[in-house]
């Protein structure tokens, strides 16, 4: 077998903020892949770093009063447990402003301005004039011009992954003051992505069979020129803004002062610059590294950010005369408990470290992922009674069960010899578990190389029943009380201990402790298992020891239950519940301003059809479109009462699809924390005076 040589990454993350269950989901599934290719005797070199560039990370460190640096060096600091806790075996962890990542951003532009696809374009740009400041993307949100979702950011859409210029948004509004945007010139460098050779280059690269077929298609769509629903037409690959006016967090741009690379020029260069890094601590070359034509070279990442590497990063390379990524392996997104999509920035449901410190078994987590995950970009659910049934059914109900029951029976009546002979009974069939489970190595390792790991969990399990139904045939347990039938006894469990064995090495991608352990605890074996191992089977065991806890309903309770609540200030004397229900947990003037209240005018409101609870309104915000709000207050009000009134609503709230329709905001009401006992719903109304679009403060 020749020795296959990996470069290895996972999309770099914002350094805002701590890694959410999403990101997890990305480390484990590259890291089975990994050690995968690592017990194969190949070598890896999988690195990640921080991404801590960008307008955002600007912003968000001048809110913590802190320096850029110093707030992406905290967020740094923080990485540890979590790629530890999760057995994440990353060779190196950077960041795309050390100076390794300065340098090579600065030579790519260079080499890329020498190749003639720099250009510089004076160019109108939204700027806040509450602010004084040039609006970066991510300040700037609106409606995505292309699938219309209410919300999205100026530099591409969450929801259906395109990528456009702020100035294309729908009533568009700054992030940072709520302010309507002027309209201001700056100039600004290009890479000429529509330059022929680009996009010669790209069509090939993209189609060539090295991306997922469902990818390549997607990708498609961006070279060709298209008429969108509304008669206009989208020109295929436009150039790509790469500078950015000061003030920003990033690096400068060689030949252009106070402009810097636009975050997303930097971010996959972080790629490299961390595997300098690492090959510069190790004392080997980087460059004789990236020049072996037998270096193989990917990176796994989100379906959110495939035009990112599909289109502008390899381009970056070839056309600085460097070398492009073999494959891009995209995933989708994971939702908690069919949880909406979780967003980027703000995450949700499954806190990764809580999900630790509750003494949760982090592989439990690494096989639920596994069983999920196939090669396609789909989007996976972690579900609460799936992942307790699946752990418990699988890992301790199959797996480890075969260990526990087989190895006592070798260790009391053989002193945990296992037999050399399987000629004698009936038990050396072609039905033997030791020739089964051999013979799913094939499709097994087929399975990991391709990413299929639901493939390759589904068959493990396949082999794993057939070895407990064996083993249940032959009722060892009966066999162990006549003596005339020691030879089978041994023969049997000796089968179903070297089976174990076997699935202990598929098993050991997925769950590199657990299987270390076995090694370790039954065959006395000090290593991880490797895939060679199974043309070589331990002939000896020990007792059988406590490999692995069942998932429990408590803890998962615990782990979903929201974080308690602070106890109010006053709460001890006074009434605890005005209203009907505690107060809620203190929260600061920042968490309060996060809400935008607007004065909202109710221009139209009717019954919903099919619900006795909801009304539609129609409000005026303001704004050039009107909103659509459900809400629960048809008891309480007819329609014709409520048209004409001023309210008050969240105009910030995430849209949400409802059975009638999009909701997009809510309207205030006051009402008891009983409902049933005290009924009654008060919607709120300004005094006199008040105008719709007016912010409630
Ligand atoms: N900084 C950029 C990537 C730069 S790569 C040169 C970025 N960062 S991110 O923190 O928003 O996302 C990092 C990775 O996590 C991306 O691959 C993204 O798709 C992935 N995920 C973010 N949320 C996710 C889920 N809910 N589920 C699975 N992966 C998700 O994008
Ligand atoms: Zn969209």
């Amino acid at each position: 077998m020749t020795t296959r040589k990996f470069f290895v990454t996972t999309a770099l993350p914002y350094a805002n903020g701590n890694f959410h269950i999403g990101h997890i989901m990305e480390y484990i599934q590259a890291d089975i892949w990994v050690r995968f290719q690592r017990m194969q005797g190949h070598s890896v070199n999988f690195v990640g770093a921080d991404d801590t560039h960008g307008a955002p990370i600007m912003i968000a460190a001048e809110k913590a009063g802190k320096t850029p640096q110093q707030f992406v060096a905290d967020i740094a600091a923080g990485r540890k447990p979590y790629l530890e806790g999760f057995h994440i075996a990353f060779d190196n962890w950077h960041s795309t402003d050390a100076p390794e990542n300065h340098a090579m951003a600065q030579q790519i532009y260079r080499d890329l301005k020498a190749n003639g696809l720099i250009a510089s374009k004076v160019i109108e740009q939204f700027f806040d004039p509450e602010k004084n400041m040039f609006l970066p993307d991510r300040f700037i949100k609106g409606e995505c011009p292309k699938c219309h979702s209410l919300d999205q950011y100026g530099d591409n859409c969450e929801n259906c992954g395109a990528v456009y210029a702020p100035t294309d948004l729908i009533n568009p509004f700054s992030a940072l003051s709520g302010a309507k945007p002027v309209l201001k010139s700056s100039e600004h460098l290009f890479f000429t992505l529509s330059d022929p050779r680009c996009v010669e280059f790209l069509e090939k690269w993209t189609q060539d069979g090295r991306l997922q077929p469902e990818v390549a298609n997607k990708v498609k769509e961006w070279f060709s020129v298209r008429t969108n629903p509304d008669g206009s037409t989208s020109e295929g690959l436009g150039d790509w803004d790469i500078s950015r006016d000061a003030p920003y967090f990033g690096i400068e741009i060689p030949d252009a002062p106070g402009k810097y690379f636009y975050v997303w020029l930097d971010a996959p260069v972080g790629y490299l610059a961390s595997l300098k890094n690492l090959l510069d601590k190790r004392g080997e070359d980087f460059d004789a590294y990236m020049a072996d034509p037998a270096l193989e070279q990917y990176h796994f990442i989100g379906k959110d950010i495939v035009t990112f590497h599909t289109l502008f990063w390899p381009a970056m390379l070839h056309f600085s005369g460097r070398k492009t990524p073999n494959s891009v392996f995209v995933h989708g997104f994971l939702t908690v408990n069919n949880g909406e999509k979780m967003s980027k920035s703000r995450g949700t449901g499954l806190d990764p470290l809580k999900y630790l410190s509750l003494g949760m078994n982090p592989e439990w987590l690494r096989y639920y992922i596994a069983a999920k995950l196939s090669a396609r970009n789909e989007d996976i659910d972690f579900n609460a009674d799936d992942f307790m049934a699946r752990v418990n059914s699988d890992l301790i109900g199959k797996y480890v069960n075969i260990a526990s029951r087989a190895a006592g029976f070798l260790v009391k009546h053989f002193a945990g010899q296992l037999s050399t002979t399987n000629t004698t009974s009936e038990t050396w069939t072609t039905e033997s578990p030791v020739l089964i489970a051999l013979g799913s190595s094939g499709e097994i390792l087929e399975s990991f190389e391709s990413r299929e790991f639901s493939k390759a969990t589904r068959e493990i399990m396949r082999v794993a029943d057939i070895v407990n139904s064996y083993f249940d045939r032959f009722k060892p347990w009966q066999l162990a009380k006549d003596l005339s039938k020691h030879t089978e006894l041994q023969e049997v469990c000796s089968n179903c201990v070297r089976a174990f064995q076997i699935l202990t090495v598929y098993l050991s991608p997925i769950l590199p402790e657990l299987a270390q352990q076995a090694y370790k605890t039954m065959f006395g074996i000090a290593r991880e298992p490797k895939w060679e191992d199974l043309r070589n089977l331990a002939d000896h065991v020990a007792p059988y020891q406590h490999l692995m806890q069942r998932v429990t309903p408590e803890q998962l309770d615990a782990l979903f239950e929201p974080p308690a609540l602070a106890e109010p200030a006053q709460a001890a004397t006074e009434n605890v519940a005005p209203g009907g229900e505690a107060i809620a947990p203190t929260i600061n003037i920042d968490d309060f301003a996060k809400i935008d209240l607007r004065i909202a005018k109710i221009v139209n409101c009717e019954a919903v059809t099919g619900s006795t609870k909801l009304l539609r309104l129609t409000l005026d915000v303001g704004e050039a479109q009107h909103r659509n709000v459900f809400s629960g207050i048809a008891s309480a009000y007819k329609p014709e009462d409520l048209i004409g009134q001023l309210t008050v609503m969240v105009a910030n709230l995430a849209p949400r699809k409802m059975k009638f329709g999009v909701s997009e905001g809510m309207v205030l009401a006051g009402s008891h924390g009983d409902e049933k006992a005290n009924p009654g719903i008060y919607v709120l109304t300004p005094w006199p005076g008040a105008v719709p679009g007016m912010r409630v403060r």
